[in-house]
């Protein structure tokens, strides 16, 4: 059940951000609607829940995978897994003891929460968090352990890889609190890393995400710190002396040519395409983050932004496109890094205990219109993922699947939207009886083996 409010329990770990504490495969309890044939896969999300039940910070929970499995029109199972990494393997232990030897003064990238992605790519499950190496899974959300690309993995990944649709390239980077702060990465469809590149930047900066365009990748260098003397140890921390900027540079490397913006904060990126030398990207903006430490949250919520990048000028435009506070922006994985028409985000609200959620359809089409799902009082959900109907070649042609929380049964349920028509009634609710705490990202893995019917 849901935790009830309590003035003595932590935000990130009241509600239904509490944590489970077990483990299992189930069936479905009950369904509303149907769900449609040709969803063939499984619908998988990672966040983070903390074995011990406690953690110091949000972010800082194991990583747990949460699935559920369609099939023939049909929810076969939902199960949940741990992550099984050091952290997992020692409740308690605190990262910087189990990573840092001070003996060679290295850090062992293994230790990682593994908690807040997971990609899958050249046939490979892999959980991310940006500190620490990805964990690969099988379909059935068992650790393989850590994956380090053959060796050529040299320092973490990060959370947010990018597959471009039409290379099937991957494309990503790793940050590290010491130098090299920040090296980029691309990998061939088959998954072997093809160029490493030390990218170089004057000191750690927290990198969350980044963007891909036709040619180019855009790093976003932002005033958010790493610094060893932080106010309660070291830590991130927000710097007015830091310069905000976006970076452009070639996909397959070179020099990067450094863009000044006005200071923000950018988890995440919705996409980014190019047009005649004209590089636009979209993400969703806060004006400062984490000024008093990481857990101070006055730099307000995050509404979504526009930047426009002129590589023949060098200037920058950039705009806020809605007033709508909103989070975990995706689109269709076949637009990733081109001009795209639609946009999926989640409301975003600071409340402990927002009384639902709401999953907002954006058409960039002529200017940026909105069209809201409403979940009924008491229910919330996470990140909306869009999956294609087969043989579309209609970019808003599919659905959008999302873990919701019913506070009043105390359970959790998978969510199936109809993305051309977001504001109608579901097309399907998979009701689960077990709950599923607040997570971070997911996505979507097709069966390629069934044919669609
Ligand atoms: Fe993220």
């Amino acid at each position: 059940m849901t935790t009830a409010p309590d003035a003595d329990t932590p935000l990130h770990l009241a509600g239904n951000n509490a944590p489970v504490t077990e483990e299992v495969t189930v069936e479905p309890t009950w369904m509303a609607g149907q769900i449609p044939s040709e969803l063939e896969g499984i619908f998988v999300r990672n966040g983070p829940n903390p074995r011990t039940g406690w953690s110091p910070h949000y972010f800082a929970g194991d990583g747990m995978v949460h699935a559920v499995a369609l099939s023939g029109g049909s929810a076969r199972w939902y199960r949940n897994r741990y992550v099984r990494t050091p952290l997992y393997a020692n409740p308690g232990r605190s990262r910087a003891d189990l990573a840092f030897d001070p003996a060679t003064a290295t850090i062992d990238y293994r230790v990682t929460t593994a908690n807040t992605h997971l990609l899958a790519h050249a046939g490979r499950l892999l959980a991310l968090e940006e500190g620490g190496f990805p964990y690969q899974l099988t379909p059935d959300l068992n650790t393989l352990g850590p994956y380090i690309f053959g060796g050529a993995l040299a320092t973490p990944m990060t959370a947010h890889p990018k597959v471009c649709p039409v290379t099937g390239e991957l494309l990503f980077f790793g940050t590290q609190l010491r130098p090299p702060y920040l090296t980029y990465y691309r990998a061939s469809p088959a998954g072997e890393i093809l160029q490493a590149q030390v990218v170089e930047t004057p000191r750690a900066t927290m990198m969350h995400d980044f963007a891909i365009t036709e040619h180019h990748v855009v790093f976003m260098d932002l005033p958010v710190v790493f610094d060893l003397a932080a106010p309660g140890g070291p830590g991130w921390r927000w710097s007015d002396a830091h310069q905000a900027r976006f970076g452009v540079m070639a996909r397959t490397g070179g020099a990067v040519r450094w863009f000044e913006v006005a200071p923000c904060y950018v988890w995440h990126t919705l996409n980014a395409f190019e047009t005649n030398s004209i590089v636009t990207l979209t993400g969703t903006r806060v004006s400062s983050l984490w000024r008093g430490g990481s857990d101070d949250i006055s730099g307000g919520q995050p509404r979504l932004h526009r930047w426009r990048l002129n590589l023949t000028h060098g200037t920058v435009t950039e705009e806020q496109i809605d007033d709508e506070a909103v989070e975990y922006p995706r689109v269709a994985d076949t637009v990733i890094g081109h001009a795209h028409h639609f946009g999926y985000v989640t409301s975003f609200s600071l409340d402990a205990h927002p009384s639902n959620s709401r999953i907002h359809r954006y058409d960039f089409t002529h200017s940026v219109t909105r069209h809201t799902h409403q979940l009924p009082d008491g229910h919330t959900c996470g990140e909306a993922v869009f999956v294609p109907r087969h043989s579309t070649t209609s970019e808003n042609d599919g659905y959008l699947l999302t873990f919701a929380h019913d506070r009043a049964r105390g359970t959790g349920y998978l969510l199936i939207l109809d993305a051309t028509d977001v504001t109608a009634a579901p097309i399907a609710e998979v009701h689960l009886p077990a709950r599923i705490p607040n997570g971070f990202h997911g996505t979507w893995i097709p069966t390629p083996e069934t044919p669609p019917k």
